[in-house]
């Protein structure tokens, strides 16, 4: 593929593309019900960490069926939290997936510990069971697995770090709604799950997250930590009668979660399950729409249990990504990218360490990845005009 027109998709009979609307990558789902939530909230006198955050807290673990739940001012504060309560000396490894977003390894880094970056599976993109093995034996003192774009880990994963006796902590930003062999991701059996409720995510709240675990200590740890390690909460001590006094048992980071924010992932939680059906139909009519056309999606495998928080594709080999965007964005849609590789980026480069066998499928295929729009908004004409448009671009 050479020159690449905006005109590319326009040649499947669509409408000029200055007429199209464009379509969004991303874009939050924020009905009446949300607004009223949020509204109830700024009339209540009551902004911060509160009773909201504690009813999301409850309701999140209902859906989750996790023991505690601690709401958070983002999954990067989640990660950081979760490390800090394992308490490693400076220095230590922990085992990170180099197909992530930064802030995965930067929670590692703002621990003082040392990223250890490893390859993904080329299905899945998720961490891989090879990659992982040899660097347990070289090695690990925790694992960070990302279930990416909503496709849980394998439970190789799982069996290899409880096997080799290292805490997982699981970075879920991707992954609110999937299930693995547990049940719901953030169950049982890793450190805990943290999720983002980050605008772009399945559900959000703006900004925020959450931290999902079996483990009571370090729920406790959390809901302290995440307020600057101070023994007492703004609601304990603020409520008439409260008692003003509180001690510093931690040197925790600013990181709760306020009510206005929590109201409105509470209120989305409502209608989650109807949300994520019609992900799963948005999944499904791509694949539909591009049908033979030989385009990759990742997963390549069936993942009936995924959260399908993204539309990820590989373009064939030998084709410019670059060019490809521009068409698109031509066209009025945008794509986005996830992810260029951690060490393709300077600093990571510069300071994180490769595990042992490298990054080949890392490399491979950094410059193939495209994610395509996804959110609830999406209609099937939309879904199809980003198909149309894709392959009218590649055979151009
Ligand atoms: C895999 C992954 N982990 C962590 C994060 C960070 O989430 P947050 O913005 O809630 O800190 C993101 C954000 O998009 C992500 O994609």
């Amino acid at each position: 593929m050479t020159d690449i027109g905006p005109s590319a998709a326009g040649a499947r009979g669509q409408t000029r593309p200055d007429d199209w609307a464009p379509i969004m990558f991303a874009s939050p789902d924020v009905c009446e019900a949300d607004v009223d939530a949020v509204t109830r909230v700024l009339r209540s006198g009551w902004l911060t960490t509160g009773s909201e955050c504690q009813r999301l807290e409850e309701d999140l673990a209902h859906y989750l069926g996790s023991g505690h739940v601690i709401g958070v001012s983002s999954c990067t504060a989640a990660l950081e939290i979760c490390l800090a309560h394992l308490a490693l000396p400076p220095g230590a490894r922990v085992g990170v997936p180099a197909w992530t977003f930064v802030s995965t390894a930067l929670a590692v880094v703002h621990n003082n510990l040392q990223p250890v970056l490893l390859d993904v599976e080329p299905d899945t993109l998720n961490l891989s069971a090879s990659a992982l093995e040899r660097a347990l034996a070289g090695g690990l003192d925790a694992v960070i697995a990302v279930h990416f774009g909503g496709v849980p880990v394998s439970k190789a994963i799982h069996d290899l770090c409880a096997t080799a006796g290292v805490p997982l902590i699981e970075d879920a930003a991707h992954a609110l709604g999937a299930s693995d062999h547990r049940g719901p991701v953030g169950g049982p059996g890793t450190s805990a799950a943290c999720f983002s409720f980050y605008a772009t995510k399945n559900l959000t709240s703006a900004e925020g997250g959450a931290i999902a675990t079996d483990d009571q200590d370090l729920a406790d740890f959390a809901r302290s930590y995440r307020l600057h390690g101070m023994s007492a909460d703004a609601l304990t001590r603020y409520r008439p009668g409260g008692s003003v006094g509180y001690d510093l048992v931690s040197p925790g980071i600013k990181a709760n979660l306020p009510d206005v924010l929590a109201a409105l992932a509470r209120s989305q939680l409502t209608r989650f399950a109807a949300m994520q059906d019609r992900r799963r139909q948005i999944m499904e009519r791509y694949r539909e729409a591009t049908g033979s056309s030989g385009i990759e999606f990742v997963p390549t495998v069936d993942a009936p249990n995924s959260a399908d928080h993204l539309v990820v594709v590989l373009l064939p080999e030998g084709v410019d990504r670059d060019c490809v965007i521009e068409g698109l964005k031509a066209t009025g849609i945008q794509p986005s990218i996830h992810f260029r590789p951690l060490h393709h980026f300077g600093w990571f480069a510069d300071h994180a360490e490769e595990g042992l066998g490298g990054l080949p499928v890392c490399d491979a295929t950094a410059m193939r990845a495209l994610s395509l729009p996804m959110h609830v908004g999406l209609s099937n004409d939309d879904v199809d005009r980003v198909c149309w448009s894709l392959l009218g671009l590649l055979h151009a």
